[in-house]
């Protein structure tokens, strides 16, 4: 069974509290997506495996240490999950970043595919897929599965909202794949969206409505 990480940090909460509110304009919720979505980086890479490196400093030799394994990469689930990528690449900036495109149509909830563009070797990389909201899990479920139809072995899913059904969902359809959450909130209302959430995550990141 995939492993549930809840982020406790104390300026992970802190800047969650902020985007949920109302009166949080665009200009700083993009940018406190930006610096959740790296914190929450740090926290999900302190697994990584490191190897022992002879270097040179300006003194003497010495053994330092480097990231070993798996290079990574990050999919954004557009429209949303855009607004972490940049946040993500200041701490991981060799990433490869691919964009997979779904929304969800209004009437059935369900995810509609449009766009799928991902680095070309990412079936030999460790993939971080992300988007800020976990509602129903179908978007997130249906962007594991076509990364799995790749050949990708590596995956880790971080979202910044989520409600209880969607990580069940993740849960029974992809029980391998590890999930980083910044705050699992109550429930998903008659409309499927996260309560008490913060609305439409695109749509505040983007000002569309
Ligand atoms: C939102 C969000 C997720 C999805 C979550 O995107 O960014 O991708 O909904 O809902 P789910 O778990 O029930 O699938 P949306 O479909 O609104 O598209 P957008 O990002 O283009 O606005
Ligand atoms: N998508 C969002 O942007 N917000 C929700 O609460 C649910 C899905």
């Amino acid at each position: 069974m995939s492993k549930v990480f809840i982020m406790d940090h104390p300026m992970i909460q802190h800047k969650i509290g902020i985007i949920r509110r109302t009166e949080t304009g665009s200009k700083d919720f993009r940018q406190l997506i930006s610096e959740i979505a790296m914190l929450m980086t740090y926290e999900a890479t302190r697994d990584l495996e490191l190897r022992d490196v002879e270097i040179d400093t300006p003194i003497c030799r010495t053994v330092a240490k480097e990231l070993k394994g798996k290079k990574l990469a990050i999919v954004p689930i557009l429209r949303a999950g855009l607004g972490m990528v940049d946040g993500m690449l200041s701490l991981i900036p060799a990433a490869k970043v691919g964009h997979i495109g779904l929304y969800r149509d209004p009437v059935t909830i369900l995810p509609v595919e449009y766009y799928c563009k991902l680095p070309e070797d990412c079936d030999q990389r460790e993939v971080f897929v992300v988007d800020p909201m976990l509602a129903t899990g179908g978007s997130s479920a249906a962007a594991i599965q076509m990364l799995k139809d790749k050949g990708v072995k590596s995956i880790r899913f971080i979202c910044i909202i989520a409600a209880p059904e969607g990580v069940k969902k993740m849960q029974e359809e992809h029980p391998d794949i590890d999930i980083y959450i910044g705050s699992l909130d109550e429930r998903l209302n008659d409309h499927s969206y996260i309560v008490p959430g913060l609305g439409d995550a695109g749509d505040r990141i983007f000002g569309t409505k």
